[in-house]
């Protein structure tokens, strides 16, 4: 809808212009690092329209709909409810994975887990990959859709992980490879009489004296269930390590993303419970992200 040529762009006009320039100084305000990215993913989102259209509508005027919605997200975002919570979404390996409360918003750094596992599967073999903690559902179906002979078993304790990682799932087509179950780190595949190829994990591994120290995002509304881990952050890397080598093959291999801190302790632990070989990825940055265990 286009502002009528004779109608003055007044300060009592929301156009888009003007209440991009408005939101922007706001999310500044309260602290939101990108304020000026995330005021037009709003705005985008209130208007169901791609972020470029708002250029070529800038002088458009906002329905009281739009507006309505509008007012909503930004106060949500001002008091630091994460953006992905907001519109829904997140990308994920260049697809779009539903998101929500209750569930682990996808991260950058994950995406370099998942590659690392694929160069482990090649393209037209199949394979068997399990995974522990499925949250979203990012690892299992990107894995699913980037090797079409995989099919991956993932576990995951939390209700609303279920519910949101099944949306994804059928969403991106991968219901007949993906089998999620809940359960408690590796239970629900002991005694499934399949042996994994690979097993990957995003566990928590946060520990419980950071939580001051996050992001009011991460600490006031991601699931603390996903992101805490005992007082060294390792309680369930524990139980992943002591696990894996009952349900993988000889020769399998395990991947975990963890702090950069924990990763020669864990190396460690993968060598204790069996593993022959380890070893510690970087991500982008340098920086150690990921160990990688064959057993
Ligand atoms: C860091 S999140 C990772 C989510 C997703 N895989 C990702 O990378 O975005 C960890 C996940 O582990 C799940 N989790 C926590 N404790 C668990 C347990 N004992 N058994 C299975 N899953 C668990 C949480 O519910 C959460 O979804």
């Amino acid at each position: 809808m286009s502002t009528p040529a004779n109608k003055p762009a007044s300060a009592d006009v929301w156009t888009v212009r003007r209440i991009l320039e408005w939101t922007t100084g706001f999310l500044k305000q309260k602290g939101v690092e990108s304020p000026r990215l995330e005021a037009e993913l709003l705005l985008a989102h209130a208007r169901q329209c791609q972020r470029i259209r708002l250029y070529t509508d800038i002088d458009d005027e906002l329905s009281e709909a739009e507006r309505t919605q509008m007012r909503e997200s930004v106060q949500r975002r001002a008091r630091r409810e994460p953006l992905a919570y907001i519109i829904g979404t997140r990308e994920f390996y260049g697809r779009s994975f539903e998101v929500g409360k209750g569930v682990l918003i996808p991260r950058p750094e994950t995406e370099i887990l998942v590659d690392a596992c694929l160069e482990h599967i090649p393209r037209e073999e199949p394979r068997h990959i399990a995974e522990v903690g499925f949250g979203s559902g990012c690892i299992a179906v990107t894995i699913a859709r980037q090797r079409p002979r995989c099919s991956v078993m993932a576990t995951d304790l939390s209700p609303r992980a279920m519910e949101i990682a099944t949306l994804n799932v059928q969403k991106l087509n991968v219901a007949d490879r993906v089998t999620l179950m809940a359960g408690d780190v590796l239970e629900p595949l002991l005694d499934g009489g399949v042996q994994f190829d690979g097993l990957i994990s995003n566990p928590p591994y946060i520990r419980e004296d950071e939580r001051e120290a996050l992001q009011p995002e991460v600490a006031q509304h991601e699931p603390p269930e996903a992101l805490f881990a005992g007082h060294d952050g390792l309680d369930i890397v524990r139980r992943i390590a002591a696990d894996a080598p009952k349900i993988l093959k000889p020769g399998g291999f395990i991947l975990l993303e963890l702090d950069p801190a924990q990763c020669e302790t864990v190396s460690a632990l993968l060598q204790e419970s069996g593993f022959k070989s380890t070893a510690i990825r970087r991500d982008l940055s340098g920086t150690s992200r990921i160990v990688e265990g064959i057993l």
